[in-house]
């Protein structure tokens, strides 16, 4: 390694460890401390170079928020801290039947977890460590797919839905903005504490929040119903990267249930993957804009932009080689790399849309888990030339950032700012980082 990757490497493992609780990884000291779903699989990638025992701790404490209907929450709230809002007494997961001892929030995450196995299985499997993991935690996160495809898929088509913005973790995207026209929620007075972090200016804005949490209140008084939620909830949308996650997730379960010899379940695992792949080709890929859009569920209607979550189809290898090639054309001279080459890749929502901000929350700027996965997609489909800069502008961020949490995709930009956006510290590009320089 050359001496200055080996210094983003020793900063990436100092991050990991300050942020280390005993048993799992918070995404950032103060402003999320709690346990993350995706956050936690994106982690788990950065210490299974370094500590595998750690990844796989990772992975068990998650489960420890796992309910008895095999969903997985997006929080598990294992430790006390008034840093957050809105905590577990506002997420108050008691309230269904189903819930796990420890709190949690209601609401779930892309499923990265069969995902995450499997590229800990394909790096570590001569470790004699690794295959009892598996084997330990694999009908935990079967139970996560049987959840999602009887629960979140109310006409059988083999894609699932989110029914809270958080649940894309792409939380503030401009995307939900015709939904939230749709909306008629109530002006709460809230006390948020992001805000106390970070400038209000990069952060969504109060409105956006009333929204939040007046979809949580909404399933609060449903009990975390899923057939009530399914009927009734005003958010509730088919989202191309959970389920290219979920897509991706699956043929991981395959693989490693056929080691497992868990016969049933990877043939229901196959059922539901043919149908998933079929579908999110047909319904969910825009042939103007080049790429995979949402499909509004509730309104009956695609939403049509793009984002960075786009083009996560390419790492779960949906996509036919010619659609792929279609795909990032959008990167080379198309609206995602600007037409003069100016923009860093990769925005995290379409640079020529008139919703586009550079430097608010899942409006524009980078974020490295989608950089990470655009990679990984590009590799796939052996785009070397783009994948090799998607990587090098990933580690000129960190390089001359520092681990934070998002970034200003201009390059005019990019040239005097000293300071990247959110959180700094954070674990995904920590860990997502000690996983590209070790590759
Ligand atoms: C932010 C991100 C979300 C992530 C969480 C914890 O809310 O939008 O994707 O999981 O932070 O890092």
């Amino acid at each position: 390694m050359f001496s200055m990757n080996q210094k983003l490497h020793d900063k990436a493992i100092e991050v990991l460890n300050k942020n280390w609780k005993d048993g799992f990884t918070v995404p950032c000291e103060g402003l999320y401390p709690f346990q993350w779903d995706w956050d936690s699989g994106f982690i788990a990638l950065g210490w299974m170079h370094i500590d595998l025992e750690r990844s796989f701790m990772e992975i068990k404490s998650l489960l420890k928020g796992q309910w008895s209907n095999g969903f997985i929450p997006h929080i598990i709230f294992h430790n006390p801290a008034d840093t957050y809002f809105p905590g577990p007494e506002v997420q108050a997961s008691h309230l269904s039947p189903f819930a796990s001892k420890i709190p949690t929030s209601g609401i779930t995450q892309p499923p990265v977890l069969g995902w995450v196995m499997g590229e800990i299985y394909t790096f570590a499997k001569a470790d004699p460590r690794t295959l009892p993991f598996i084997s330990e935690v694999y009908d935990a996160a079967y139970r996560a797919h049987q959840y999602l495809y009887t629960h979140r898929d109310p006409h059988n088509e083999g894609l699932v839905y989110i029914c809270h913005n958080w649940e894309a973790g792409t939380d503030n995207t401009p995307v939900w903005d015709a939904i939230w026209e749709t909306m008629d929620s109530p002006e709460y007075e809230l006390e948020r504490k992001d805000n106390v972090h970070i400038a209000a200016s990069h952060r969504p804005s109060n409105r956006e929040y009333q929204h939040y949490i007046h979809l949580i209140e909404l399933f609060k008084s449903w009990h975390y119903d899923d057939a009530t939620i399914a009927a009734k909830s005003p958010f509730l949308v088919q989202d191309p990267l959970f389920n290219a996650m979920l897509i991706a997730s699956n043929e991981a379960l395959i693989t490693l249930g056929n080691l497992l010899n868990k016969t049933a379940e990877v043939s229901q695992l196959k059922k539901w993957n043919t149908l998933s792949k079929l579908r999110y080709e047909e319904k969910l890929y825009d042939s103007d804009l080049k790429g995979y859009v949402y499909y509004d569920l509730r309104n009956n209607r695609p939403l049509r932009h793009l984002s960075s979550s786009s083009f996560t189809a390419l790492f779960a290898g949906i996509p036919s080689a010619e659609r792929a090639s279609e795909m990032v054309s959008n990167f080379q001279g198309g609206r995602f790399s600007g037409i003069d080459n100016n923009l860093l890749l990769c925005a995290s929502f379409d640079p020529e849309s008139e919703q586009f901000d550079p430097k608010r929350y899942w409006r524009g700027p980078i974020w490295i888990n989608l950089n990470w996965l655009i990679y990984r997609g590009l590799q796939r489909y052996h785009q070397d030339t783009l994948a090799d800069r998607v990587k090098k502008d990933t580690l000129h961020l960190m390089e001359k950032y520092g681990f934070y949490e998002y970034f200003d995709p201009r390059k005019e930009e990019d040239a005097l700012l000293t300071d990247g956006y959110g959180g700094a510290n954070f674990s995904w590009s920590a860990a997502l980082t000690l996983d590209i320089l070790n590759r």
